[in-house]
């Protein structure tokens, strides 16, 4: 009897989780998954998984921690005191919150952060990406986005139900040709990219917005905490923040938590909390993330030097890679070398840990499929010795394997996630 189909004959498979043979629109799923990611590899795990655990001696370029402070005694200091001290936790949705919380009072910080009127503290990047686009568009918005954007704009622009339109990346004159076929609507970028750490033309595209009267929303969850005057990100660096409807962000890079904030109008914010299915259906944060955040933006806030030292071991960094050969989009802490095919990524990640570097495989659904990428991520503490070592490393990798792999980073993109 065939396996297809209604499912229903797969009942005797039932008896074990482990064995269990899934209907076959799921099966189908499973299997796709296992021939693309698993079967084609030495190891048989997904390359983004590496061969080898790094060892205590590992020089890790893989953390989102930017300002190197995830162990940041005041920080810690401030979760332990509320999680001792807390009476009982509010373990509810945020949309139940009065305005006297302590969630309420972090927004206010953030906001004056940012330049912004007001702030919504959410779960995580993910969230107030998907929660803000489900507000602010339906299926009569034409949305204006960067090839490149995160997937939770995108996702979040799904769940809209509205029309993306994608504009080349970082490519100001063809947002203003789409925006004059489509009319009106939102346009979506990120400040900092998270896969080749280039910077978009923040200037040109919130003019364009402006111009057209669209809404803008700005990601800067790799550039808040980082950039700007005491990090308040590029949107305030440009001096954009009165032309910016929105900036979003996940804190679990320079914030170094678990969680995502939107800078808004105080007249947004307002009804943000009864529209935003994120805020109304998934449980807020706990006191002691958020004094752990309230503590954490104090110590980004008087973080100029560990700043300066990210950009000036980023540059170094980069400069370095050049100078050896590498072409390099990224203007930031954020560094990739484009391996383009899997299989040449492969070899770069296998000859990096071999000699004990470790960086992050970037692969589809994150990068186009042919324009797969090893990203090295910066922070503050790295020991300039451990970047000089890493610089030695790639020095060697192209002696033994070639360069020609690994030569096409900028000129060549046409599409991303
Ligand atoms: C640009 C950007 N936006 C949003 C997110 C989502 O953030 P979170 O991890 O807090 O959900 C990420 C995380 O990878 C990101 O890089």
């Amino acid at each position: 009897m065939s396996t297809s189909n209604s499912g229903l004959d797969n009942a005797t498979h039932r008896v074990g989780h482990g064995d269990r043979v899934f209907p076959h629109f799921l099966e189908n799923r499973l299997q796709a998954c296992e021939a693309e990611l698993f079967a084609p590899r030495k190891n048989k795990k997904p390359l983004v998984l590496g061969n080898c655990l790094p060892g205590p001696d590992a020089i890790m370029l893989q953390s989102n921690d930017y300002l190197n402070i995830s162990n940041h005694q005041a920080i810690l200091s401030a979760q332990l005191d509320v999680l001792k001290n807390a009476a009982q936790n509010p373990v509810m949705s945020a949309v139940f919150l009065h305005e006297d919380s302590d969630k309420h009072e972090f927004e206010k910080a953030m906001a004056e952060f940012t330049g912004f009127e007001s702030s919504i503290l959410c779960q995580s990047g993910w969230a107030a990406n998907v929660g803000l686009m489900q507000v602010i568009a339906d299926s009569s918005t034409p949305v204006y986005i960067d090839f490149f954007t995160h997937m939770s704009l995108w996702e979040g622009v799904k769940v809209s139900g509205a029309t993306p339109y994608a504009f080349r990346h970082n490519d100001p004159s063809h947002l203003e040709r789409l925006i004059k076929e489509h009319g009106q609507g939102i346009v979506l970028f990120d400040s900092l990219y998270s896969t080749t750490g280039d910077i978009a033309p923040l200037r040109e595209l919130i003019d364009i917005a402006d111009r057209y009267e669209c809404i803008s929303v700005v990601d800067e969850s790799h550039s808040l905490g980082t950039h700007g005057r005491h990090g308040g990100g590029l949107v305030d660096e440009y001096g954009l923040t009165g032309k910016v409807d929105f900036i979003t962000a996940s804190l679990a890079k320079a914030f170094a938590g678990r969680a995502g904030i939107i800078c808004c109008s105080s007249r947004f914010a307002r009804y943000y909390p009864y529209m935003a299915y994120p805020a109304i259906f998934s449980s807020t944060l706990l006191p002691y993330e958020i004094a752990g955040l309230k503590a954490t933006l104090d110590v980004i806030r008087s973080g100029d030097d560990r700043r300066r030292v990210l950009h000036e071991k980023s540059g170094y960094f980069r400069d370095g890679l050049t100078a050896l050969g590498y072409n390099i989009a990224s203007m930031s802490q954020i560094v990739s070398i484009e391996g383009g095919l899997e299989s040449d990524t492969e070899l770069l990640r296998d000859a990096l840990e071999e000699r004990n570097v470790f960086g992050s495989v970037f692969l589809a659904p994150a990068t186009p499929k042919t324009r797969s990428l090893m990203r090295f991520s910066l922070h503050s503490g790295l020991e300039m010795e451990a970047i000089d070592y890493v610089l030695r490393v790639c020095e060697e990798i192209r002696d033994e394997i070639g360069m020609s792999n690994w030569k096409s980073t900028r000129r060549n993109r046409t599409a991303g996630t």
